[in-house]
């Protein structure tokens, strides 16, 4: 197991806190006119994916310092842990081996001494074959007809995923039309239903814990809505399947464990798009897609397990995180892709960053005394520039964004492709140039102001500018390509909760919150006041009791 570091008693921490007094006088700006270089130097390519660091507040020393820092918290030992299958996450006791669902080499990963790979395998073919069974109409419905609607009824990492992917990759979208349900509340399951045949509709019951409330009330509402359509028992399984890892759950709820389709506790719920989570993904986009996002992904398993430091992407960007939430005191990160496929992608990194460092307690037991996981959030561009840009560029608070977009468009309509795109380079010049004092009033006398109007408006318009970003410009978002920086995201996570020194694998903080409402639940029913907790929940609750 790779050692506990605190990161702050390391010599590059040391070296990086001087060396950020005086590259906080610097502009970006500056830094550029200082090295002709700059973009070679601070851009990798990693096959059809071009990341671009070059607008950050760094230089040659930031990033020297940088990669030491990964090296004096022994980052190098923790990725090969991970991947050697040891158990990092300890306070569940378990691996985190999420690379093993999409390990394209011929290698075993062993754990507790078996081969996990022909499970791996085994749990591939039969989404293959079930998917390639519906989408032939060779599945056929209670009634004899062709399955039309897939609804997948999951919530966290057994939804966000395969929502996020199925929408990214809707250019390559089968016959299937695909419904996600996810929320307790009645209205979600309530409207998708609406406009669903029970004989065409194909239920997926993806839990891991095969426990969890939200998805367990949801498909008891499916089944119900199922079998008051006229349909019987007995015809469930050919409109239920169950995604998960616990066998006696799915049996006890009803579904045949013929339709079950397997993972295992050493896949975390937020990296489980990889494994038969990913059903919905393979029936929505068809099995050789979903097999070629996971190429993707694979490819970049190698990369980050192979490449040095400095070559790094998930490294590079671990680090530069961890610059500006240590050292800027930035407290979030904005990932804005401009791709409207991608609309989901910072949502579904909310769960992925945010559940796995989200953290104040250490890998020692202790109490951080530093920040830890950004706040992540964001929306495509160019809906976010109406919304939200007005505070990244002129707001007091320093925001890393990352900007994505495909250089090659899956909707090639006229010109709007080069107009997306234009907006994409132009917002990472203007958040690093921004636009000075003198830009302003020359911009304002040219537009025939008075000395006085002039005066008046100008400290409105300077844009202060130096606002750090990273840019991704991808050939285009194929399901490989979608794979490779889904997983390049991934291990970032990986790298940042190496270096604060935490597990980035539970999710404790969930808990408390799921126990306080199992207590609430029974005080619901009836009408008698409830007085049992604090003033306030008290009297929220007796106030939904009154008017419900
Ligand atoms: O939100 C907590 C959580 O445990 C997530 O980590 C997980 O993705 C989600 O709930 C759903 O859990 P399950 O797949 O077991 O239903």
């Amino acid at each position: 197991m790779f050692p506990n570091v605190d990161f702050t008693t390391t010599q590059a921490y040391k070296y990086l806190a001087d060396h950020y007094i005086s590259i906080n006088e610097k502009s970006i700006k500056d830094l550029f006119a200082e090295d002709p270089q700059r973009f070679e130097k601070f851009s990798r390519q990693f096959d059809d994916i071009l990341l671009d660091f070059s607008k950050n507040r760094i230089n040659d020393e930031t990033f020297a310092l940088l990669m030491q820092l990964a090296k004096e918290c022994r980052l190098e030992e923790a990725i090969q842990s991970m991947f050697n299958g040891e158990r990092i996450n300890v306070t569940e006791g378990r691996q985190v081996l999420h690379t093993a669902l999409r390990n394209q080499s011929e290698q075993p990963v062993i754990v507790d001494g078996e081969d996990v790979m022909p499970k791996v395998k085994a749990v591939l073919a039969h989404m293959k074959d079930f998917t390639n069974r519906i989408l032939s109409g060779d599945w056929k419905g209670y009634t004899g007809r062709e399955i039309t609607d897939v609804v997948n009824i999951g919530i966290g990492g057994s939804d966000l995923g395969p929502v996020m992917v199925t929408e990214a990759l809707k250019a390559y979208k089968t016959r299937l039309n695909m419904h996600f349900v996810s929320n307790v509340d009645g209205t979600h399951i309530a409207e998708t239903l609406k406009n669903l045949n029970p004989e065409t509709t194909l239920f997926l019951i993806a839990s891991k814990t095969f426990t969890t409330q939200e998805t367990m009330a949801n498909a008891s509402s499916a089944k119900e809505w199922f079998l008051g359509s006229g349909a019987a028992q007995g015809d469930v399984a050919k409109h239920f399947a169950a995604l998960s890892t616990n066998e006696e759950g799915v049996a006890s709820f009803g579904i045949d464990t013929q339709n079950m389709f397997e993972f295992w506790d050493w896949v975390g719920g937020r990296y489980s798009l990889w494994s038969a989570i990913g059903l919905s993904i393979s029936l929505g986009i068809g099995y050789d897609n979903f097999e070629q996002l996971l190429q993707g992904a694979h490819a970049t398993d190698v990369h980050f397990r192979t490449e040095g430091f400095e070559e790094n992407i998930p490294v590079i960007l671990g680090l530069l995180g961890v610059w500006y939430n240590n050292f800027f005191d930035a407290e979030s990160h904005a990932i804005l892709p401009y791709d409207q496929y991608l609309h989901r992608f910072a949502a579904y990194f909310q769960q992925g960053d945010m559940e796995s460092n989200g953290k104040y307690i250490d890998r020692n037991g202790n109490r951080v005394d530093y920040q830890t996981g950004p706040i992540i959030w964001g929306e495509p561009g160019t809906n976010g520039q109406h919304a939200f840009y007005q505070l990244i560029h002129q707001g007091t608070k320093l925001i890393p964004c990352d900007f994505i977009a495909p250089a090659v468009s899956h909707n090639a309509i006229g010109n709007h492709h080069q107009l997306l795109l234009s907006n994409f380079f132009a917002q990472t010049e203007a958040l690093m140039n921004g636009k000075t004092e003198e830009e302003v009033i020359s911009e304002l006398q040219k537009a025939g102001k008075t000395l006085e109007q002039v005066e008046a408006l100008k400290n409105f318009k300077v844009f202060e500018g130096n606002r750090p970003t990273n840019s991704f410009l991808i050939r285009k978002i194929t399901p490989f390509t979608l794979g490779s920086l889904i997983a390049l995201y991934e291990h970032k996570i990986f790298v940042q909760g190496v270096i604060w020194n935490i597990f980035s694998f539970d999710q404790w903080g969930v808990e408390l919150g799921k126990q306080l409402a199992n207590n609430i639940l029974p005080e619901l029913h009836g009408s008698e006041e409830v007085t049992t907790h604090d003033s306030s929940t008290n009297g929220l609750i007796n106030q939904y009791k009154a008017w419900r």
